[in-house]
Parts: structure tokens; C-alpha cells; sequence
């Protein structure tokens, strides 16, 4: 039944490519953070407006983790009632054979995006999704209190963990007790999987699992890099961290309460927005690194979207994939959430610089992000992460040393690979 009404829905809306497809009641699904919802529905409202289709927003949690379980779900049972799914970048190569390949459907504008972001999202030459947003994130830090007491931007983690310390401490010897040095995102999910491969890889470490597929994550770099972390709870992070995801860092930074915070690109325009009591104080930088020929690195997130296989309304949802990632849509999710585009040409516009400062500013630093070893683990991926980020977790409680955890997670992971990935 199901395949005779796409089939049927599929014909009548080829016949009517050129005007578009019949009027569709579409649902697209996302976990919004910060401001993405609210946008994302007056760019919806457009489109409604624009086309007789209907668009239903269905949210999801904040935790990208929660999102691929829930994901996992409906494209296992072949649900149809989603059409459109934003998809975190490294869901590709796990997700792949539940969605179409946009590849025809957008010969005539993939060349105008980040080609490292349409290559992400290519698994066997099918672009599974169209590139919607790019993610590398910052150390923010409060210049006033840099100032204040007279110190330089850190750019060692050592230097980090020093600085933070001493304002804190100081912060609090004048009366501020909610004080905090470093906040990050340290709870057990794929957000401190991205955390704790930039300690380890600015710090000589290596990248989890590199992209020949080897396996070196249990080395004294990454050890020495997941033990510096731990030593941050409960002295310049709160015990909370623990559990913090984005939006709790945030919410600490944001507040004042907070010197330094390991965030994505999308904490910029809350932090800098009106009502924030930090607008004025705050600036970012790259993350900091380990010693002597290190360097910083910055994960690579992202969302893009993707039409699903079950769709029933597959004409119109890439209507509507294409319609969320033009250039004015773009343009102006840049502008209003600090999202680093996907359209080369949106990081060169005059009104963008003007008006996000932030986008052009951090361009380098996008285009250098570290992936994550998604597309070398592929079908693992997700139980290569939760391993990772299992061993930092315990690490940071406490539970056994990085080296003692690190040992334990190489054996996993090579049990994991098996003969291969
Ligand atoms: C951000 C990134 C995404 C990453 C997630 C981890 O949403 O864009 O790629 O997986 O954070 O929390």
C-alpha cells in the first residue's frame, strides 16, 4: 500500500517538476539548540507561503546521542512519517541506506558548497544529505577578566588550567561564589567524544582511530591530555560538568559565571545577543593545545538534511532540503545563529561580516576542522564513540587513570574492528 501511493505521489509529481510538487504535508525533524527552531520555522512559514505544501516541525533532545536513537528507530521500522531528517555529520555512513540519493536532485547547486561538506556526507558516492550548517568550536573567554587580572589568552591547556584557576579563585575571593574556571561539555555522550578528541589530539595524541583505520588511541599523549581534563572537575569545572551538554555550558558561561567555555559556533550569537549579561565582556578563540609542536584542533559538527527512503512526499521534501539550504536561508541562519554556513559564497558576503562577525572570523578554522573517525569506523561508529567517550567519562569521575581506561578501550575498539572496519 505504502509502495503503490509513493509510486503513484512519485508519478503525478514528476509530471509536475517544473511548477513543483503536489501540495505535501511534510514533517522534518531536528534537536534544536539555541535559537535553530525559531528560525528554522519562520524559514518554514516562507516556504508554506511560497508552495502549498505544510510543514510540521518534530523536536528532539538536545543530545545528538538521544537523536541517533530515536533516528534509528523510524528508519528501522520504515516509517514514513518523517520526510525530512537533520542529520549530525557523522551519522552518513551509519544511516546511508535509509535515505535517497540527493545526488540528481541537486547537480545545479552541489558546486556552490564546501566541498569537504558535501564529501562528508557522501557514502559510496551517494550524498546522503544536503549540507545545512558547519560546526568548529571556540574557546570563549571573558576578556574583562583577562584583564583584570592581567593575563594573556592561554594557548596551552596548561596555560588554561592555570589561568582559570587563579581568576577563579580571585573571582571568589571578591565575593562572586559561583565562580567557575572551564566549563565544556563532559557528560556521557557523543558532545564529550568531540571534547576529548580535540584534548588528545592537540596534545600529540592522535585522532581515536586514524584514517587508515589503525588503532593507537592507548599512547601516553592522549593519556597525559584525558588526565589534565580530569583534573579540571570539581577545581576550575563544577562536579556538574559531568553531566553538562552544550546548553549547560552555556548557561554558566552566559550568566557570568564562567572564565573560559569549550563551545560550537552557535553559543556566539546568544552570548553576544541583547539580553546576555556577558555581550560586552566576552571574545573567542581557537581551542588551546598541548606543548612544543602541538596544534589546536577543533572537532568538525554539523547538520545537513536528508530525504528518507519511506517518505511518501519525497518530490516536495527536496523542495523543501533545497529550499533550507539557498542562499538567502542561509545568509540569514548566519546571521541570526552564527551557524557557519555551507555556501562557499555566503562566507564572503559584505552584510553577513557586517552584521556575524564571527563567520568570516572563524572560516579558517572550519575549513581546518578535525573529523571525527566516523567514515574510517563506518558502521561502528557510534559504539566506537560510545567506548571513547565511556573510558574519558570515567576517567574524568574518577574511576581508573587514562591510562588504565585508555588500555581497556584499545582492546574494545580492536575488538570492535575485528579482521575490519
Ligand atoms: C554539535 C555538532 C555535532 C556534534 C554534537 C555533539 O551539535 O554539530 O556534530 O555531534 O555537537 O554534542
Amino acid at each position: 500500500m505504502t509502495t503503490l501511493k509513493y509510486l503513484m505521489s512519485g508519478i503525478a509529481g514528476a509530471a509536475l517538476m517544473a511548477t513543483g510538487a503536489l501540495a505535501a504535508d511534510l514533517t522534518i525533524v531536528h534537536g534544536s539548540v539555541g535559537r535553530d527552531q525559531e528560525i528554522l520555522r519562520k524559514q518554514l512559514d516562507q516556504f508554506e507561503a511560497e508552495t502549498d505544501h505544510t510543514v510540521t516541525i518534530v523536536s528532539m533532545p538536545e543530545s545528538t546521542t538521544d537523536q541517533f536513537g530515536q533516528y534509528r528507530l523510524w528508519l528501522s521500522a520504515q516509517s514514513s512519517d518523517i520526510d525530512v531528517y537533520r542529520l549530525d555529520v557523522i551519522w552518513a555512513p551509519q544511516l546511508a541506506s535509509h535515505f535517497i540519493d540527493l545526488t540528481p536532485h541537486v547537480a545545479d547547486i552541489v558546486d556552490d558548497f564546501v566541498p569537504a561538506a558535501i564529501e562528508s556526507q557522501t557514502v559510496d558516492g551517494k550524498l546522503v544529505a544536503l549540507p545545512m550548517f558547519l560546526g568548529a568550536p571556540a574557546l570563549y573567554y571573558r576578556a574583562d577578566l583577562l584583564e583584570k587580572y592581567g593575563k594573556p589568552v592561554p594557548e596551552t591547556w596548561a596555560e588554561l588550567t592555570e589561568t582559570a584557576q587563579k581568576i577563579m579563585e580571585a573571582e571568589r575571593a571578591e565575593g562572586n561564589s559561583d565562580m567557575y574556571g572551564f566549563v565544556f561539555q563532559g557528560a556521557a555522550y557523543e558532545g564529550l567524544t568531540c571534547n576529548a578528541q580535540e584534548w588528545v589530539n592537540s596534545n600529540g595524541g592522535g585522532r581515536i582511530v586514524e584514517i587508515d583505520g589503525s588503532i593507537d588511541i592507548n599512547n601516553p599523549k592522549a593519556a597525559e591530555a584525558i588526565d589534565l581534563a580530569a583534573s579540571w572537575i570539581g577545581t576550575i569545572a563544577p562536579e556538574g560538568v559531568l553531566n553538562y551538554k552544550e546548553e549547560d555550558a552555556r548557561g554558566v558561561f552566559q550568566s557570568g559565571n564562567s572564565v573560559f567555555m569549550r563551545n560550537w559556533n552557535y553559543a556566539y550569537a546568544l552570548a553576544a545577543g541583547e539580553d546576555s549579561p556577558v555581550k560586552d565582556v566576552f571574545a573567542v578563540t581557537t581551542l588551546p593545545h598541548g606543548g612544543e609542536g602541538t596544534a589546536s584542533a577543533a572537532t568538525l559538527g554539523g547538520w545537513h538534511l536528508g530525504v528518507s527512503k519511506y517518505s511518501e512526499n519525497q518530490e516536495a521534501a527536496i523542495e523543501l532540503v533545497r529550499f533550507l539550504n539557498n542562499y538567502e536561508n542561509q545568509k540569514e541562519r548566519a546571521i541570526v545563529t552564527s551557524r557557519p554556513p555551507t555556501l562557499n559564497a555566503v562566507y564572503e558576503d559584505p552584510e553577513v561580516a557586517a552584521q556575524q562577525e564571527f563567520i568570516p572570523l572563524w572560516k579558517p578554522v572550519v575549513d581546518n576542522a578535525l573529523p571525527r573517525p566516523s567514515a574510517a569506523t563506518l558502521r561502528k561508529y557510534n559504539e566506537v564513540s560510545a567506548a571513547f567517550w565511556t573510558a574519558v567519562h570515567k576517567t574524568l569521575s574518577g574511576e581508573g587513570d587514562a591510562a588504565e581506561n585508555l588500555a581497556t578501550l584499545d582492546a574494545e575498539l580492536k575488538r570492535l574492528r575485528g579482521p575490519r572496519w
